[in-house]
């Protein structure tokens, strides 16, 4: 029995515990939040046995073996860290870190201590997004000309929240404009060569939308849009030289379409997984379990690639944040 604690006991921390009854062999058996009303609550809401409101008798707690962090991106790095040293293995909300130096320091950690580190990119775990992945593969579409994904929704515009809250990593591109730059990369198997983005701030100085265009080694160009002031198509197209493939709300999909020369082949989950965040979960148990530091699909050279990917756009657009030099 695989056993895990979840720091930070927030939204996603909610939902991961939900989907995570369905991980075989797996148990959450505690949870940190500052608070310990708010630890005690999430504990009895979600069936986990032991609620901490000290970080240091979390962590020292040795019963836990993965943490999952939960926690607004600012604090990943240095949680991630934290847990590290105290011989935890993790897996860590996306972004990973702020920036491309902190996602190396974490990764540099987890080296010296020999443990399973992975960024908590559930999208590319997801059934449907691994059927996206064969029609490429099998050439349904031909050769991918373009990648065009959205992930844009209005927020709560409230300054101190994480959304909005520089100091606690607020922006459209770190929250949600991840999502379309993972997927391209992911499909071209690489990094953009070239990037152009624009965005539009927030009174708090994040950004509120950016748009971008970028090129990729292999010829692929995409064009992706996020946003935390307006509600965008949030679909994802590829564009092959046969046809074209799509997929509604893809950072969660579970269905998606193949549109290939005379045919028309559309996929669709055995059951609509709502979340589907216990097949990551899944993928760290086997990974830890088979004694492996990384995951393949989510590598950690896949997660630093991400980081510098985001870290490009931010310079396109001036957009900076206290842990950047
Ligand atoms: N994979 C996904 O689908 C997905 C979806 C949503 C979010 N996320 C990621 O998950 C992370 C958390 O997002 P969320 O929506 O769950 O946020 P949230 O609801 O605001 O929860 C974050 C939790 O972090 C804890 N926390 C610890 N230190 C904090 C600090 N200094 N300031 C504020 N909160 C602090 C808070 O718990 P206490 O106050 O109880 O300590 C809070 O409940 C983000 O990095 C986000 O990118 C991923």
């Amino acid at each position: 029995m695989m056993k895990w604690g979840i720091y930070g006991a927030g939204g996603i921390a909610e939902a991961f515990a939900n989907d995570f009854k369905k991980v075989a062999g797996s148990e959450i058996i505690a949870a940190y939040a500052r608070k310990p009303e708010r630890s005690k609550l999430f504990c009895e809401k979600n069936g986990i046995e032991r609620f901490y409101f000290d970080e240091d008798a979390f962590f020292s707690d040795k019963d836990i073996e993965v943490v999952y962090i939960s926690t607004p991106h600012a604090l990943h790095a240095e949680v991630a860290i934290k847990a590290l040293k105290s011989g935890k293995h993790i897996l860590c909300e996306k972004p990973f870190a702020m920036n491309a130096d902190e996602a190396k320091r974490v990764m540099a950690v987890a080296r010296e201590e020999k443990r399973f580190v992975m960024e908590a990119l559930w999208t590319l775990f997801l059934p449907a997004i691994n059927k996206v992945m064969e029609w490429v593969k099998a050439d349904r579409i031909g050769t991918v000309k373009a990648v065009q994904a959205n992930f844009g929704f209005i927020g709560n515009n409230d300054p101190l929240g994480r959304l909005f809250n520089p100091d606690l990593g607020g922006g459209a591109l770190l929250d949600v404009g991840i999502y379309p730059v993972l997927i391209a990369n992911h499909i071209a198997q690489g990094t953009p060569i070239s990037i152009n983005a624009q965005a539009q701030f927030t009174e708090t100085g994040v950004d509120a939308s950016t748009f971008i265009t970028a090129k990729y080694a292999n010829g692929m160009l995409a064009l992706f849009g996020a946003s935390i002031e307006t509600n965008l198509i949030n679909h994802l197209v590829v564009y092959g030289e046969k046809g074209r493939i799509e997929v509604p709300l893809f950072w969660m999909a579970d269905e998606a379409t193949c549109y290939s020369q005379d045919d028309v082949e559309v996929f669709k989950c055995e059951e609509s997984q709502k979340h589907g965040y216990h097949y990551e979960a899944d993928a760290v148990c086997r990974a830890i379990g088979d004694g492996r530091m990384e995951n393949e699909t989510v590598s950690h050279r896949f997660t630093l690639e991400l980081m510098e990917t985001l870290d490009r756009i931010r310079a396109e657009v001036g957009l900076k944040y206290k842990q950047d030099r």
